[in-house]
């Protein structure tokens, strides 16, 4: 596996490759690679002739407030973890290799960036959407893997993607989660023992409102209230957002109807969580 640290070093990777036609697949990480983004490698490499990984961690999308600083980069561990799915390549550019303090452009996804995460993390995905551009436009891939994980961060790539006409498929993972229901993130690392107990209500009341849907309830404020008692009841926590929307548009809705996104984010401790579901009715 090549470990590369410059555009010209993956484009001139990439350029035999290109011209034999094969396919690539692109695979964005921050890195602190868990079985989450090894689902994603592992999809990638059963697609793809040449699969690149980026392990980036970028600046832009985290709040000045955020865990940039904090942010584990534990750069040898992921290398090993690539080369043990078999990656072709691993991007871990240096921030200036990425970023020009010249720079002078951006690109937003309007609309769909307002509720859930974007609405408690401004600028978030105008930094997820600029660097998941110039990744695209390094790598050129053929496919590009996301994780349902972050749900609103698929759907905000995929209409930048259709909006801009990237010749990219979107390809979306399902969420990968412990035995007990939590999902993996490189965040899990923060929470303390109790409050590793406290995050599985997270999971436990996405669940709580699967079963209610199955049942035939379909008032929205019935469930997002159960699932806010839920979470509050075990331990000190603050929500960001507990939310039904559209699936694909990202809309409240008031009624379960359609494909909805059940989505959560929830603060404990110093760690935020989110997790989601998706209920077609
Ligand atoms: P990161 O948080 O490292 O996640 C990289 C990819 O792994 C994302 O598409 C995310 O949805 C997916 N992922 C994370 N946890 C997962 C889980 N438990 N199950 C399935 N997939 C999971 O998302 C980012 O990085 C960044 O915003 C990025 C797109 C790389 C742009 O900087």
């Amino acid at each position: 596996m090549l470990k590369l640290q410059t555009v010209a070093e993956v484009r001139s990777f990439l350029q035999p490759h290109r011209a034999a036609g094969r396919r690539i697949g692109l695979v964005p990480t921050m890195g602190a690679l868990h079985e989450g983004h090894r689902s994603l490698i592992r999809a990638a490499r059963a697609a793809c002739d040449v699969v690149v990984v980026s392990i980036f961690v970028n600046p832009t999308q985290f709040g000045p407030n955020e865990d940039y600083a904090a942010y584990p980069r534990p750069l040898e561990d992921d290398l090993a973890a690539c080369r043990a799915e078999g990656v072709d390549a691993a991007f871990c550019p240096p921030v200036e290799e990425m970023y020009s303090p010249q720079a002078a452009t951006t690109v937003s996804v309007a609309r769909l960036t307002e509720g859930l995460c974007g609405a408690h993390r401004p600028g978030h995905f105008t930094g997820v959407t600029t660097v998941v551009t110039k990744l695209f436009n390094i790598v050129q891939p053929n496919v590009a893997y996301f994780g349902q994980k972050d749900a609103q961060q698929a759907v905000v790539i995929r209409k930048m993607v259709h909006d801009l006409m990237f010749p990219i498929e979107i390809v979306t993972c399902p969420i990968v989660r412990e035995a007990d229901g939590l999902a993996l993130s490189s965040r899990n690392v923060y929470l303390s023992p109790a409050e590793r107990r406290q995050a599985l209500s997270l999971s436990q009341a996405l669940n709580w409102a699967r079963e209610q849907v199955a049942a035939g309830e379909r008032n929205v404020a019935t469930l997002t209230e159960g699932m806010r008692q839920r979470i509050t009841a075990a331990g000190p926590c603050v929500i960001d957002y507990v939310s039904i929307v559209d699936a694909d548009e990202l809309t409240p809705k008031q009624r379960v109807e359609g494909n909805c996104l059940i989505a959560l984010a929830v603060r404990i401790g110093r760690t935020r969580l989110i997790d989601n579901i998706v209920v077609s009715v």
